[in-house]
């Protein structure tokens, strides 16, 4: 069979049809339908080879929800038929300390589905059906693929930091993954804070469960906001003003980075020090978080909004994503 996708021959052209061979799944692949696929702003980098590890041709899209159509002789957990959900890994070893652990998302074998095979942005999508998970029922397909990467991103990302409950979180960057980030971290039963550059965010934050709200106009650095945090997450695809934000962090709280700056990090030690507080970075998330945080999503009501645009219009969308435009999450549908 021939997969029919939409691919940048050359960095940061716009996408044109490709048709590739997926070859028949054998042992524990899988074949899925796709439904649906969300834009990350992840896409648009890898299009453009920010991080220096594109392939051409480049079929982005790692938001797939789908059908399962086709599966190997040894996939047991899944069935022809059955409504699954990718994100960003499609294989690991499954046998190193940190795939032991829970932790495949660390993995040194780990493979991208857009950096090591073909995204979402195409009528049907091969992997690892070890990384394809079951959409609980009440997802909608539309919404459901933003969880398999944003969401994922900052609930990992968040629980790692150790997000409970009852804590004062930031959030910085109300994008796709920011605005996942502050429904996770309110509907758990926190206080957040957010950090925007854009007006119209700012007034719509308290809608997705923000407390307070910053205005920080771009390139300048943030004023204080009125309660110190816990945990600062940075959804933001740039450098920012490190230091200030480390200052609004209470004693031994945590700034978690999840949104990828180029430039080296600047850090001033004495924030750091003076109050014992940490900054991480964090990628994608473990299987077994990746289940927690769909039932989390699904049990609390954590729905990602997004603005759907047929699979035809990939251009147009991609272009409203580079633009900040987007609220929240631009998703390609099936018509
Ligand atoms: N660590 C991981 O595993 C992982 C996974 C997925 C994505 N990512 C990365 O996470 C980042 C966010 O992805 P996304 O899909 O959420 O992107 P997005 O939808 O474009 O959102 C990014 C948000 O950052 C803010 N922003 C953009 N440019 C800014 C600037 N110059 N100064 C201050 N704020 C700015 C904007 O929020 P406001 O309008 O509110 O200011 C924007 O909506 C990207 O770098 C992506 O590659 C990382
Ligand atoms: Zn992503
Ligand atoms: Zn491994």
């Amino acid at each position: 069979m021939e997969i029919n996708a939409l691919a940048a021959y050359q960095s940061g052209e716009t996408l044109k049809p490709y048709s590739l061979n997926p070859g028949q799944a054998q042992n524990y692949d899988c074949l899925i339908k796709v439904l649906a696929c969300g834009i990350c702003h992840s896409d648009i980098s890898m299009v453009d080879n920010e991080w220096g590890q594109s392939r051409y041709p480049l079929v982005p899209g790692h938001e797939v929800v789908g059908e399962v159509v086709e599966i190997g002789s040894q996939v047991k957990h899944l069935k022809i038929g059955d409504r699954v959900g990718v994100g960003w890994q499609m294989s690991s070893c499954l046998q190193c300390r940190d795939c032991l652990k829970g932790n495949e998302n660390l993995c040194n074998e780990s493979k991208g589905l857009i950096v090591n095979g073909y995204g979402g942005f195409a009528d049907y999508v091969a992997l690892d059906s070890r990384f394809a998970f079951a959409i609980p029922a009440g997802i909608e397909t539309e919404i459901a693929g933003p969880l398999l990467c944003g969401g994922i991103t900052v609930y990992s990302a968040l629980r790692h930091a150790g997000m409970t409950s009852g804590q004062e979180i930031g959030v910085i960057g109300v994008g796709g993954l920011g605005h996942m980030a502050v429904q996770f971290a309110s509907k758990l039963g926190n206080k957040v804070t957010v950090f925007t550059t854009s007006q119209d965010k700012a007034e719509f934050a308290t809608q997705l469960g923000a407390s307070h709200v910053v205005v920080v106009p771009p390139g300048e650095s943030p004023p204080a906001p009125s309660r110190q945090l816990d945990i600062i997450i940075s959804t933001v695809p740039q450098s920012l003003d490190w230091g200030a934000y480390l200052e609004y962090l209470n004693s031994d709280g945590t700034f978690t980075i999840v949104g990828v700056a180029i430039e080296p990090l600047s850090i001033p030690l004495w924030p750091l020090l003076s109050k014992r507080r940490r900054i991480m970075g964090s990628p994608i998330g473990g299987r077994a978080m990746i289940m927690e945080m769909l039932s989390v999503a699904s049990n609390f009501g954590i729905k990602p909004i997004v603005e759907t645009f047929p699979f035809e219009q990939v251009n147009e969308a991609m272009e409203k994503v580079r633009a900040n435009k987007v609220r929240y999450r631009a998703v390609l549908t099936v018509a």
